[in-house]
């Protein structure tokens, strides 16, 4: 079901800075910054050959993020994105085989313009996972 690694994403209390650092340090080019205010965080996007890094920090009030950052000052690893080709097919195996689905369990449009949905950290060694549905 679980397809390929589409992107690690890192929290940051400072993205300009987290920007710079990948930018100046690694080497990597970077978009522009996005408001995702739907998902309370503002975010780029580091394209590197087999995958994605996205670099995340709070946006508005009630940002999920900001509770990360509050346990995880400097930052570090948020989430984890794999794809999926159908997300609704997704949604029912998973609910079926005792995953929790967040939110209203219903997929929500992401960063990328595709519907993800996020599975509770406590089902997956404390990681929390991003679910995004691809085209076929
Ligand atoms: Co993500």
């Amino acid at each position: 079901m679980i397809g390929k690694l589409n992107h690690i994403a890192i929290a940051t209390p400072n993205l300009d800075e987290a920007t710079k650092t990948y930018a100046n340090i690694l080497g990597v080019k970077i978009s522009a910054p996005q408001d995702q205010f739907e998902h309370g965080v503002r975010v780029v996007f580091i394209e590197i050959p087999n995958t994605k890094i996205e670099l995340l920090e709070p946006l508005g009030e009630n940002s999920p993020v900001e509770k990360f950052l509050e346990k995880n000052k400097k930052g570090g690893i948020h989430h984890i994105c794999f794809e999926v080709e159908d997300i609704d097919h997704a949604i029912l195996r998973l609910e079926k085989d005792g995953a929790t689905v967040l939110g209203d369990g219903k997929a929500k449009i992401g960063a990328h313009g595709k519907p993800v949905i996020f599975l509770h950290p406590k089902d997956f060694n404390g990681t929390l996972i991003e679910l995004e549905e691809v085209s076929k």
